[in-house]
């Protein structure tokens, strides 16, 4: 059994702004259904400390000035030991974790997540004396890039694994926050904290950690090439021995057709034709019309350029003349919510668009939805094709990072060994999908064809399984990799 301490700086259900909240949430339940004693921990937003219920304070410390408490409770509906750092000052605001009710970023989120992350590394050496020490720290993505970068400071540590969840979100600061944040000088170094003359939270976690890991195997690759690293692939092509890809999971109990309280009609492989309910339940909360023969597209998602908006809005326009509906789901940036609304105000019968975040309204698209929009520019790996094919709803997707790892196209060898799960197209952005969205047409119109691909992709197994045995492993090569393991007699807590 290893002791595992597992640093995110979101988690579903207690926080969620995308797909990390839900790893964050799930793999730490299947590490500890293979007896791994975990830990996981989260800042203390409002919402987090809510919806955790019962809670005690285990420690109360200071740090760089902050009065700090530890608050110790566990993940709803799992037994997953969670502690939420408490610090009023960064983490009990309005707004989601990374922006302000406006919509901006926090414009101290570098004190915050140096903070978090001062203070995971405190933990991870025992130094509040709560007799537990982890014998490896799982961080992920930039806001816990630092954890590494400290705690490789120290003689003896425990290991360390960075998971790069998003590449493109780097936590990039001046110089002048460097110093405010009062991390050793030496770390001002083109091999450590600094990039290009800025600070790089990143690169803590690139540089430092004993093992980096990505969350797809094509994803991994990726992300040596320069077209997909912003920079960072020589760094990466560097570390490239260390480095590998894990497919994410998901909760197939959250995320079960057969059980999901949020549909009007549940249904599995064997009542198939029961998710025609769920499609006109769908059709008539968007205001479209109730037509069950109309191919039906859903979109989930931050409408950022990562999930291809550009190509939607430049393709869309071109396949509305042929019977199709569209309906988005999402929030993020201005412009992209304005052109959406903007498509829906133009051809209110074919498209409709809510703005804003909703888990229920996202369980009910997953269910009504015939065919699942994902063209996203690049994709680490992507959840909502998962949640996609295991609700029988054909996801087309670009061939990138997760989306080309998990989903198999319906071209004819595919169809013939009943390989098919989904549409999947490659060519740059602004090449490609209104050919995908044609084939998707083409192949609703044949049902029997239509229904073998939906079973083939119910029958996908990616639940937590294998991918929780596979960071297991990565754990334990990572505890030999560390350098500087603390051992019982060498550990001396400060
Ligand atoms: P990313 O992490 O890049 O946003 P993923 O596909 O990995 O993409 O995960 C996104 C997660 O966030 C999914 O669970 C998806 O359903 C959810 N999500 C994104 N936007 C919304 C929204 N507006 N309402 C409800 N859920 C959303
Ligand atoms: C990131 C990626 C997404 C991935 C998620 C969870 O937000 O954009 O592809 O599924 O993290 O790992």
């Amino acid at each position: 059994m290893s002791r595992i301490l597992f640093a995110t700086s979101e988690a579903y259900p207690l926080i969620k702004t995308g797909g990390l909240a839900d790893v964050a949430g799930s793999l730490p339940r299947a590490l500890l259904s293979l007896k791994q004693d975990i830990r996981l921990i989260l800042p203390a937003y409002p919402e987090a400390r809510e919806r955790m219920g019962k809670y005690k304070t285990i420690a109360s410390f200071e740090l760089d000035g902050h009065a700090l408490k530890l608050l110790q409770g566990r993940l709803p509906g799992a037994r997953v030991t969670t502690w939420l750092l408490d610090c009023p000052t960064f983490f009990d605001r309005p707004g989601n974790p990374y922006l302000n009710q406006q919509g901006q970023v926090w414009p101290d989120n570098a004190e915050r997540f140096a903070l978090f992350s001062k203070a995971v590394s405190m933990l991870a050496l025992d130094q509040l004396r709560l007799a537990w020490r982890p014998d490896l720290v799982h961080c992920n993505d930039w806001q816990t890039g630092l954890v590494p970068a400290l705690l490789d400071q120290q003689a003896r540590r425990p290991a360390t694994l960075f998971t790069i969840h998003n590449l493109a979100y780097q936590g990039l600061f001046d110089y002048d926050t460097f110093v405010k944040l009062r991390l050793p000088q030496h770390l001002w170094h083109h091999r450590a904290l600094e990039f290009h003359q800025q600070l790089s939270f990143i690169k803590g976690g690139l540089v430092f950690a004993d093992s980096i890991n990505t969350v797809s195997p094509s994803y991994a690759k990726e992300i040596q090439q320069p077209e997909f690293a912003y920079g960072l692939d020589g760094l990466l092509r560097h570390r490239r021995h260390v480095l590998s890809g894990i497919l994410n999971g998901i909760d197939v109990d959250e995320w079960n057709p057969g059980t999901d309280p949020h549909l009007l009609q549940n249904y599995n492989r064997r009542s198939l034709a029961k998710k025609i309910i769920n499609k006109t339940a769908l059709q008539h909360e968007f205001k479209l019309p109730q037509a069950p023969e109309i191919l039906l597209f859903g979109f989930i998602g931050r409408l950022v350029e990562q999930k291809g908006l550009d190509d939607i809005l430049q393709t869309l326009p071109g396949i509305l003349d042929t019977p199709v509906q569209f309906v988005f789901l999402g929030s993020g940036q201005h412009k992209y919510e304005q052109a959406l609304n903007k498509l829906a105000t133009q051809h209110p019968d074919k498209i409709a668009v809510k703005i804003g975040y909703s888990e229920e309204l996202s369980h009910r698209i997953e269910a009504g939805a015939d065919a699942f929009l994902m063209p996203s520019t690049f994709e680490p790996c992507g959840l909502n094709q998962l949640y996609s094919l295991r609700y029988g709803t054909l996801p087309v997707v670009r061939k990138v990072g997760g989306l080309n790892d998990t989903v198999k196209d319906i071209q004819k060898k595919n169809l013939d060994n009943d390989s098919a799960t989904g549409i999947v197209f490659s060519g740059t952005p602004g090449d490609g999908l209104l050919e995908a969205l044609q084939r998707t047409r083409k192949l609703y119109q044949d049902k029997v064809r239509w229904k073998q691909v939906q079973l083939a992709a119910m029958r996908q197994d990616f639940s937590w399984q294998r991918s929780a045995q596979a960071y297991l492993d990565l754990y334990h090569a990572s505890i030999r990799r560390n350098p500087k393991p603390l051992t019982a007699t060498a550990f001396s807590p400060s």
